[in-house]
């Protein structure tokens, strides 16, 4: 993931900024002198420092059980990339090598993942982790993890179906979920690399056969399309994780409109432009998305306004619209991009330093349909955050934020 190129003003102004500021001092009260960045930036940075030096490497912050007690993510976990990712993200803002080695040490705790094949998420898991680490450092030793990881994503492709194969567990036959569309970055990144046409190819069949096999005429994207794996006809389109099968689930659409972004970015092809311009609009004039944008865990459930709002769909969400901003040239997409971030920065959503079990933003759904991650921190909302974050300075940098 692209996010930023080195910015040294930008750095040293991070720094000067944080300079005095006691690692264990509380968070502030909202103020006019500390804006919705600065404080955003400031929190991530005390609570990845508390939690870096409170978990263990293998061991990563993945969200909370409804006890309130941690949930961890090992390394096969979809989630293992994300707290690494986060690390290596805020060591970008900071310019501080604590948190590179903290980046290193986290990375280092999922080495096995690149041999791992039974998962479509290798994407997510290698990309946020050695993908960052290799972006900032150039260690050669993180680029073979990757090479290696892409290998073990392509074993998961099916010429008969033309995608990747999402799950591998029953009842489904050949499950695609549309979050699939970000592990394909791992694909279009290792072509570049190893020049290797097939992992290019292969992720344009499977951004190919998503556009036509799970959007709907209305751009909202269906969860899951299960495939006959002999000939890759469609056998059912549904949900696991969203409210109803014809339903939109917040954070399916996030991923769609990051995935087909980041391919346009990826490949120059114009259809994947059109494709997010589709989901943005879907998005952006969707009557159920909440004035302060931060969108319900789906757009249609029965009990909006009164239902959960995921923090983690907007995050995703706040990324992609800044990218594809910058790929348009569309103001829009960049101020509800900062309306999402801002709203995220306050004190609904960001957590209070030491609080939230060192995560930084509260508020995200993972699987309510399985009784799963309701109403909880995750650590990909943290990333994406962060991310977004990132992005947003580099776009305003020289301007005031306020
Ligand atoms: N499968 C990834 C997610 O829950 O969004």
């Amino acid at each position: 993931m692209i996010i930023l190129k080195k910015n040294f003003r930008i750095v040293l102004m991070f720094l000067i900024m944080l300079a005095g500021r006691s690692v264990h001092a509380q968070q502030k009260p909202e103020n006019q002198n500390e804006t919705w960045l600065t404080r955003s930036i400031e929190v991530s940075r005390q609570q990845l420092l508390l939690a870096s030096k409170y978990y263990a490497p293998g061991m990563n912050p993945r969200s909370v059980w409804p006890n309130g007690e941690l949930r961890y993510a090992t390394p096969r976990d979809w989630t293992s990339g994300f707290f690494p990712g986060s690390l290596w993200l805020i060591y970008e803002l900071n310019g501080d090598q604590f948190f590179k080695t903290q980046a290193e040490r986290f990375t280092a705790g999922i080495d096995s993942v690149q041999y791992f094949t039974h998962t479509h998420d290798l994407g997510f898991m290698h990309r946020c982790s050695y993908g960052n680490g290799y972006r900032l450092t150039g260690n050669e030793a993180y680029k073979e993890a990757l090479i290696t990881g892409a290998r073990s994503l392509a074993t998961r492709y099916s010429d008969a179906v033309g995608c990747i194969r999402s799950w591998d567990m029953p009842p489904y036959n050949y499950p695609v979920i549309v979050d699939n569309m970000m592990n394909l970055e791992l694909l279009t990144w290792a072509s570049k690399a190893t020049g290797e046409s097939k992992f290019m190819e292969m992720a344009l069949s499977h951004a190919n056969n998503t556009i036509k096999n799970h959007y709907r005429p209305d751009n909202s994207s269906y969860h899951l399309v299960d495939y006959n794996p002999k000939n890759g006809k469609i056998i059912e389109k549904m949900t696991v994780q969203g409210y109803a099968d014809e339903s939109s689930w917040a954070r399916g659409q996030a991923w769609g409109l990051y995935g087909f972004t980041m391919m346009y970015r990826e490949t120059n092809r114009e259809h994947y432009l059109e494709q997010a311009k589709k989901i943005a609009h879907f998005l952006m004039n969707h009557p159920r998305l909440p004035e302060n944008k931060i969108p319900y865990w789906d757009f249609d459930t029965n009990h909006i306004p009164n239902d959960y709002r995921d923090a983690s769909a907007a995050a995703i969400m706040a990324s992609a619209f800044l990218e594809l901003s910058t790929l348009t040239d569309n103001s829009e997409y960049f101020l509800l991009a900062e309306t999402m971030l801002k709203n995220l920065s306050g004190s609904q959503y960001l957590a209070e330093v030491g609080q939230n079990n060192y995560f930084i933003l509260k508020h995200s759904v993972g699987h309510l349909p399985g009784y799963s991650e309701i109403d909880v921190p995750i650590n990909y909302a943290d990333y994406y955050f962060l991310e977004a974050l990132a992005r947003y300075i580099n776009m305003t940098k020289g301007k005031k934020n306020d």
